[in-house]
């Protein structure tokens, strides 16, 4: 029996649809590319803005009719949606037959196995976390999943992969839906992280994403002994096969000084940093109830570029959240232009049922405003990267190869993000509009697609074509090389950069 799974959201998804996608293969299933040849339709949802539920909620009412077309198929939605909506989920869209929170994946071929002999929708989804004040342990609990079963065959890149080191979030930003439905902040254990990522390297992984919400917060207690993100680094780094390492996402007040000198200089650690600033005006981001001022993180900004040479820090940002005035939206462009930053996800505000927002701040900033200060801030973005990557022109970088370009070429900005296009959709349009209007640099591309296809015919390991890899600071590079480079480290002296991707030619430099 064949399976398919569509996943939005953040990377914490992409990696739970990897671990659901290893359940069902451990259980006898086939992974396929495209919803008609399954029998089993997985949506792994995401909760973060509404925009991105009412797209899987229309998707849904839409397969109705892929599922009387095939007698005997089911319907599964997992991730946060499954965690927010439960039972709602049945009501609105009937044809669902399974739902799974994302702490429960590991139930994930049970509960199809039940649909399928009963007929009767199942559920499984953690503990409310703000009804079950009675049970903390048990709401905790309920919202753990521990030990995966890692497949190469569930990642697009084996050399790529990436390994959850904490659950949940504690910082109950006032916006935001992840705390309640990704639950308390839990940090993994080392052992069982590092035996993972062991077991990850021995699969040919070379490149680790460590994931958190919080991913600096990470702690673990074990009696006298307490292990940091920094202690876990010096581990990974003793892994020989393991390259490099990144984490995503940093809590800007959780980047001590310790941690950025073990970025700087740990062998596998990369100088990229993914800290979201949210803001750029103090009221906004108390109100947001983000823990810092501006200054400081100003001050942070500051200290890492002190600190690590050629370090480059990514951001997200809201707009248009409540009371934003056109002044303290100019502060945000104010932070972008200060902080350098190679890139920023730009969101607009959407409100979300249940968190303090919701409660105590009204969604009063028309959409179009929204709209606006959305491409205001990304063209000064745009602008910002486009300065930042000028700077490797005629320069000598080492990439990780990752694959042709081909899929990359048509979606540049969605490769760029860190959050699957079903909830950047609008900034992905944005950002390939932005692309479109540096005229020199598409047709220099234009014209490398155009000569790498004249090259390339059919298609065998050695034929040329346009491939793409990063830099450890995470920028993407496009080059004219074989299939077989990717997963290989190599050096490219760059020629052309845009906003989003620099360009240029194998060196032995
Ligand atoms: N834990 C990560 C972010 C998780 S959500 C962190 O704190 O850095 C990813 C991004 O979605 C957030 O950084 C924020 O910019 C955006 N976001 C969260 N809630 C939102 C909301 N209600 N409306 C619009 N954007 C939101
Ligand atoms: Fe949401 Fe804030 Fe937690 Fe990030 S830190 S997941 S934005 S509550
Ligand atoms: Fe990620 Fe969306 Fe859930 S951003 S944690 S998939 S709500």
């Amino acid at each position: 029996m064949n399976f398919y799974i569509e996943t939005v959201g953040c990377q914490m998804n992409t990696l739970d649809s990897e671990l659901a996608a290893a359940e069902l293969i451990n259980a006898g299933w086939t992974q396929v590319e495209s919803r008609k040849d399954a029998q089993l339709a997985i949506f792994n949802t995401c909760s973060v803005r509404e925009h991105a539920e009412e797209k899987i909620y229309s998707a849904l009412g839409r397969l109705k009719h892929w599922k009387t077309q095939k007698p005997g198929s089911l319907i599964v939605v997992m991730g946060c949606m499954a965690q927010k909506d439960k039972e709602l989920i049945f009501r609105r869209a009937p044809c669902v037959d399974v739902v799974v929170g994302p702490g429960q994946i590991d139930q994930l071929v049970a509960l199809v196995e039940r649909a399928a002999a009963t007929n009767n929708p199942q559920i499984a989804v953690s503990l409310d976390r703000f009804q079950r004040r009675d049970d903390p342990k048990a709401m905790k609990e309920s919202f753990r999943q521990y030990d995966p079963i890692r497949m190469a065959q569930t990642r697009p890149r084996v050399f790529q992969a990436m390994t959850r080191i904490m659950f949940g979030c504690n910082k109950f930003c006032s916006y935001c839906v992840v705390p309640s439905v990704r639950g308390p902040e839990q940090s993994r254990a080392p052992k069982d992280i590092l035996r993972e990522i062991r077991t990850l390297a021995d699969q040919g992984a070379k490149e680790i994403v460590l994931l958190g919400q919080t991913v600096n917060s990470y702690r673990y207690v074990e009696g006298e002994k307490v292990t940091r993100l920094v202690d876990l680094l010096v581990e990974i780094d003793k892994i020989p096969e393991v390259k490099r390492v990144r984490f995503v996402s940093a809590y800007p007040t959780d980047m001590t000084d310790d941690l950025l000198q073990a970025v700087r200089d740990l062998r596998t650690s990369t100088p990229y940093l993914h800290v979201p600033a949210q803001h750029g005006a103090n009221s906004m981001l108390q109100r947001m109830r983000r823990h810092y001022t501006v200054e400081q993180y100003k001050d942070l900004v500051e200290r890492i570029y002190a600190t690590i040479p050629g370090a480059s820090i990514t951001s997200d940002f809201i707009v248009g959240f409540s009371g934003e005035t056109e002044e303290e939206f100019q502060q945000t462009v104010d932070l972008v232009r200060f902080a350098r930053f190679k890139n920023s996800y730009i969101f607009k505000y959407s409100e979300r049922p249940g968190n303090e927002a919701s409660r105590k701040f009204p969604d009063d900033i028309p959409e179009e405003v929204k709209k606006r200060r959305n491409n205001e801030l990304l063209a000064v973005q745009n602008q910002v990267s486009y300065q930042g990557n000028q700077q490797f022109l005629g320069k000598t970088v080492e990439i990780l190869v990752e694959g042709p370009s081909k899929r990359e070429m048509k979606s540049v900005a969605q490769e760029e993000t860190l959050y699957e296009e079903g909830q950047v959709a609008d900034q992905t349009v944005d950002t390939m509009g932005a692309l479109a209007h540096v005229p020199n640099i598409t047709t220099s591309l234009e014209e490398m697609t155009a000569s790498a296809a004249r090259v390339s015919g059919a298609s065998t390991q050695a034929q040329t074509v346009q491939m793409t890899g990063r830099t450890p600071c995470d920028r993407i590079v496009v080059f004219n090389g074989s299939r077989d480079m990717a997963g290989s480290f190599r050096r490219i002296k760059i020629s052309h950069v845009g906003p989003m991707f620099l360009a240029g030619d194998l060196t032995e430099e």
